[in-house]
């Protein structure tokens, strides 16, 4: 079987990750410091807590297991904190990483699959968003991501490394099988915030500004679920395995949905009323967030399974309504 280490593979994409490689004839090797992450969502291989920035700890993995690619999915991601704490995401989301590829060069591990976001390419020009759309982020959250890509790509010149950057948009909905979900401390997204709403443990959701330039006057974005981010990552293995040199790939369904609409359409799965008050836009938010992902469909054979809102919102709400409190419930 082989091994691929899962940089935080306790969190709630890395978790979701964990449990597609296990079914697909890999072994994950989690390393999660925990921070955000939960021990109960490590379920498939074996189990390092520390962080990346830990070279003695990734060299004693990389001794213990012959590991063929890496994925990394413990950045911090919150754009608003970003914003008032940028020295906390430079250190983790970009100094960290550096340890990590150094230490997988000195190791002799080649292959390398990176969460990147759709921040990266700030303001958009036009919609829907390609991957040839400039990259100019607004945001340290959004810096940090553009200057990994940039890392991987001057590893790759200089060293050969092979990586695949992965654009996501907003990545959203739970494990189809009830097992995973989100569990954010603090919750910021949308998502989960209208469904603890539903669930009365919120007293109402605010809608940042009704008077952007869209049909409703809230904003847009492409809710991706978690597990089309699975799928597209295990696609990009393969391919890197069988000799792709790497790539960047936005994944995000070309469609987008308005506030407004995602707590309508959670109203009518729940079945309960959710309170909503239009409250001031929030800082740095753009209109509308819309990705073309034509190119990871061609490329990489990505045919998202969970594109509709409704399935997105259907698999969120089974895990918050039967985790109310998160993993400790
Ligand atoms: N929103 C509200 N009320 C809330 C929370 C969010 O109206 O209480 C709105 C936001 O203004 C935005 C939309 O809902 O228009 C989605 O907001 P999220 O916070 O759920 O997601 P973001 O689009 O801000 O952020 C996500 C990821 C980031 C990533 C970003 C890329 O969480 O990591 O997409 O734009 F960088």
């Amino acid at each position: 079987m082989r091994n691929i280490l899962v940089v935080g593979g306790a969190g709630y994409i890395g978790s979701y990750m964990c449990k597609y490689l296990s079914k697909h004839g890999y072994q994950p090797i989690v390393l999660d410091s925990l921070v955000y992450g939960h021990r109960e969502a490590v379920k498939w291989g074996p189990f390092f807590e520390g962080t990346m920035s830990n070279a003695d700890l990734l060299n004693r993995i990389f001794s213990t297991y012959q590991v063929s690619a890496v994925m990394h999915f413990a950045a911090f991601c919150y754009v608003g904190e970003s914003v008032t704490e940028p020295a906390k995401y430079y250190r983790n989301n970009v100094s960290s990483p550096l340890t990590l590829l150094e230490t997988m060069r000195e190791q002799k591990v080649n292959n390398f699959i990176f969460s990147s976001s759709c921040a990266t390419y700030g303001e958009p020009l036009e919609i829907p968003i390609s991957e040839a759309h400039p990259q100019h982020p607004i945001n340290p959250y959004g810096r940090t991501k553009l200057m990994v890509e940039q890392m991987l790509a001057d590893f790759g010149n200089a060293y050969g490394l092979k990586s695949v950057s992965l654009r996501y948009f907003n990545a959203a909905g739970a494990d189809p099988e009830g097992e995973l979900g989100e569990d954010h401390q603090p919750e910021t997204h949308i998502i989960p915030l209208v469904l603890q709403t539903a669930l009365g443990q919120r007293e109402s959701v605010s809608i940042f500004g009704d008077d952007y330039p869209t049909k409703d006057g809230t904003c847009i974005r492409d809710y991706i679920h978690i597990a089309d981010l699975a799928q597209a990552h295990l696609l990009a293995l393969e391919k890197l395995l069988d000799g792709m040199s790497g790539g960047q790939y936005n994944l995000g369904n070309g469609d987008g949905h308005s506030v407004k609409e995602v707590i309508e359409t959670a109203g009518k799965i729940t079945g309960m009323t959710i309170p909503s008050k239009i409250t001031e836009r929030r800082a740095g938010d753009p209109a509308v967030l819309i990705g073309s992902s034509q190119k990871a469909m061609r490329e990489l054979g990505w045919k998202p399974e969970f594109a509709s809102l409704e399935t997105i919102i259907e698999t969120a709400w089974n895990w918050h309504k039967n985790h109310p409190g998160g993993y400790v419930s």
